[in-house]
């Protein structure tokens, strides 16, 4: 954003950021209502007379929803003719930001309401409207839909595309023995079981997902080789076990305070031996090529306050990188946006005494 904005300008982005809920809502009514797709199915530009006539909406409603999606840049008109513009194209058509927009949506929008209350009571005062949990966690694999599918295809999203290069890095020394903390539906847990025969795993997650995670394994015929231990990591003395080659935590470290992510990285660290390698996986949202993913990682901390927990955020590099050191272990590696994804990971060791 430039920053001297003359105060006509100024006035204008304040009016976006003012009537900007609404527009949301324009743009998913759009698309929802089939309007977008068909505008994009006529690349040279439609009527919006036969628009009218084609899609089951009425005059009303779609002149209405034109004049926003204009005023947006989602559309062009000229002379009654509507083209889809190129961030039109985006909405319909790129993965990460059909995610995003469903995630908004369906798990976010109605609690974001509640937004100045969960920042003064340090709690997600808007997961009330998806279910009376605690924090989400307790309630992830028993949301309602759609809020559930849209959670899971939002997190899945960003660490899935890590996962290819994240699997080279942790397997360069063969671990015999990974731990997966926070291993959710146990995504990772399969890949790793996929990339190495040899290697066995062991979850580690609050029960309700421990549950998702040991159907999803019986069902691949992984039960000889992943083990699962019900843990709640926010209870220091819940200990995570010891013997681990490899202590894994993807896109996990996000979901705590600062003052968490210490008591639980002290945790990892007096279960780990001078052999063993703590990775953290983490989308750090000043380590990242594009605006489109530094803005999506701000907004996500947004949705941590008022819907996840209310106490965590998505970290820059450095803060993360001083938690561990605090927490007892040295940085020993930085492999900086590993393939197609937004994620770093730090390779950590135990410090010798
Ligand atoms: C954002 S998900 C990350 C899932 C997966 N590792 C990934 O990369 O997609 C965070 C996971 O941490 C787990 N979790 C949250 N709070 C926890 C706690 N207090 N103790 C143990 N696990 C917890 C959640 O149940 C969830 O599976």
């Amino acid at each position: 954003m430039k920053k001297d904005l003359s105060a006509i300008e100024a006035k204008y982005e304040a009016q976006k950021i003012a009537f900007g809920p609404m527009y949301f809502q324009s743009v998913i009514a759009l698309r929802d209502l089939g309007i977008l797709q068909f505008i994009s199915n006529h690349r040279k530009g439609v009527s919006i007379e036969t628009i009218i006539e084609q899609v089951e909406v009425s005059e009303y409603g779609v002149n209405l929803l034109l004049e926003a999606a204009e005023i947006l840049g989602v559309v062009e008109i000229e002379n009654d003719v509507v083209k889809i513009s190129k961030t039109g194209f985006f909405l319909l058509k790129d993965e990460m930001t059909r995610v995003n927009m469903n995630f908004m949506n369906d798990v976010c929008y109605l609690g974001a309401k509640n937004m100045t209350e969960s920042i003064v009571k340090g709690k997600p005062e808007g997961l009330k409207v998806l279910g009376d949990w605690p924090t989400i966690y307790e309630g992830l694999s028993i949301l309602p839909e759609p809020a559930k599918t849209s959670w899971f295809e939002f997190d899945h999203y960003y660490s899935d595309n890590a996962f290819p290069d994240a699997l080279k890095i942790v397997f360069r020394k063969k671990p015999k023995l990974l731990f997966d903390v926070g291993g959710n539906t146990g995504k990772w847990s399969f890949a790793c079981c996929d990339h190495d025969p040899d290697v066995k795993i062991k979850v580690l997650d609050l029960p309700v997902q421990l549950n998702v995670a040991k159907g999803n394994a019986t069902a691949k015929g992984l039960l000889d080789r992943i083990e699962f231990h019900a843990i709640d990591l926010l209870d220091a003395s819940q200990k995570i076990p010891q013997g681990a080659d490899v202590i894994w935590m993807s896109q996990f470290l996000d979901c705590f305070s600062k003052e968490e992510i210490i008591q639980i990285l002290k945790n990892a660290c007096q279960a780990a031996s001078e052999n063993t390698t703590l990775f953290i996986l983490e989308p750090f949202f000043d380590n990242q090529n594009y605006p489109a993913a530094h803005y999506s990682l701000v907004a996500t901390s947004l949705y941590f306050t008022i819907m996840a927990n209310g106490n965590s955020k998505m970290y820059r590099l450095e803060v993360m990188k001083d938690l561990v050191v605090q927490a007892g272990f040295e940085v020993v590696e930085t492999y900086p946006l590993i393939g197609d994804s937004y994620h770093t990971i730090l390779e950590c060791r135990k410090k010798q005494a």
